[in-house]
């Protein structure tokens, strides 16, 4: 799949370096050709000679080196590949991109490209989760870096937690994304996600377990066959891919409004689980404990936003997608609520506790369409989310 793809490889110094050399093997086994590109720090983790002799290219080490100059300016070593890969990327290098610096040969280059750049971070989970790492992964994000990982696990400084650079597998994967096909270029597609936090007073409020693990793998996905996608999301425990346009939103009536905002689109999924009802009245001021009784909180029903949008008489997307969550009868319920809500399909998924679905990573679902009900074999909700976006692209090409 890779056949002829030209890969700039960008060592930079952190332990997981030498995983950067099974990464060279497997590029190199689907036939990408690999120029490694290696920084002073990298030099302390893997050798010149074992990255050059991997890759079967002359490494790249130095701004200031007159052969390499002579042979293949840094202008024209930057723009020569298909894809800049930056594996492992430590916080220091993502720092240089996030700020346009050019002090040596990777940050020269990555500044002096215009081919797509992609990373997979490895660092110590403090130096991943320091506010300044993680505003210069939204800035690079911005700027069209895409970034691959890193994953939670033990590390090599003893602690546990993000931070541990993407497996070599799961790199070449992302890199044969990026060069598959793109059926949803040009296409846009909204994305609601998440749970919503409904107010009681200022500092209590109504949610649900959802955890938006579902709807930030689909956005991921869709953005990966080239669709623009807009991510309307309420409070979840993952983060939003960082491609997409994000639309933080606390509440129903909030994500309404947003998703109003966002159309119109060729397609429109709702994975968020939506409250059902607001407090009536929430109030200004903390609610007190009181002697003259407890306190009744009176609801009030949110709007649909998929009924809504499903019901559209003109600008309705294409597409329209529901989610059910059901924890019985889940075909019959899912059925019904597809006809009751008016959306093209609905993605029925199993929530009982012991399922471990709501909140798990993986999902078991019904793909409901005018069709019938089709069952997938639980699998991850990555790979739900990869036939979903295919399954998308399709109907919509
Ligand atoms: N949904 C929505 N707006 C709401 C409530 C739900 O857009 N106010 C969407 C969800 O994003 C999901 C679908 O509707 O795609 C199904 O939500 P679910 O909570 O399962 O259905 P309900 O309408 O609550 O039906 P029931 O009470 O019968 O479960």
């Amino acid at each position: 799949m890779l056949q002829d793809k030209r890969i700039l490889l960008i060592l930079t110094g952190g332990i997981a370096a030498y995983k950067g050399l099974d990464l060279i093997r497997r590029l190199r086994e689907r036939g990408a050709a690999v120029t490694p590109v290696l920084t002073r720090a990298a030099e302390q983790f893997v050798t010149p000679l074992s990255v050059s002799a991997l890759a079967g290219e002359k490494v790249y080490r130095d701004l200031f080196d007159l052969t390499d100059e002579a042979e293949m300016g840094h202008i024209q070593l930057s723009r020569s590949a298909d894809l800049i890969l930056v594996a492992p990327a430590t916080a220091d290098i993502i720092a240089k991109m996030a700020q346009g610096r050019a002090d040596d040969l990777a940050s020269t280059l990555l500044l002096a490209t215009d081919t797509p750049v992609m990373i997979a971070p490895a660092m110590n989970v403090r130096m991943w989760d320091h506010p300044a790492t993680q505003r210069n992964l939204a800035q690079i994000a911005k700027d069209g870096v895409s970034v691959v990982g890193p994953n939670d696990g033990d590390m090599a400084c003893g602690e546990y937690g993000p931070g541990r650079m993407s497996e070599p597998l799961e790199i070449v994967a992302a890199v044969e994304t990026h060069f598959g096909p793109k059926p949803l270029a040009g296409k846009h597609v909204l994305v609601t996600s998440g749970p919503t936090h409904e107010p009681i007073d200022p500092v209590r409020y109504i949610a649900n377990r959802s955890s938006g693990a579902q709807g930030a793998a689909l956005a991921s996905a869709l953005v990966s066959l080239g669709a623009d996608v807009t991510f309307v999301t309420g409070p979840a425990d993952v983060a939003a891919p960082a491609e997409a346009r994000v639309v933080p939103v606390q509440t129903a009536q909030e994500m309404k409004a947003a998703v109003d905002a966002a159309l119109p689109a060729d397609a429109a999924v709702f994975a968020a689980a939506v409250a059902d009802w607001r407090v009536a009245r929430a109030s200004g001021r903390k609610l007190k404990k009181s002697k003259d009784g407890l306190p009744v909180l009176e609801f009030a029903e949110n709007q649909d936003i998929l009924a809504g949008v499903s019901q559209m008489t003109k600008g309705r997307p294409g597409l329209v997608v529901g989610f059910a969550a059901e924890t019985d009868d889940v075909e019959a319920h899912a059925t019904a609520k597809r006809a009751r809500k008016g959306c093209d399909w609905i993605v029925a998924n199993d929530v009982s506790p012991e399922t471990g679905i709501m909140g798990g990573s993986e999902n078991a679902v019904i793909l409901i369409t005018e069709k019938g009900a089709d069952p997938w074999p639980r699998m991850s909700k990555a790979e739900v989310a990869k036939r979903l976006a295919q399954r998308i692209a399709d109907a919509l090409t």
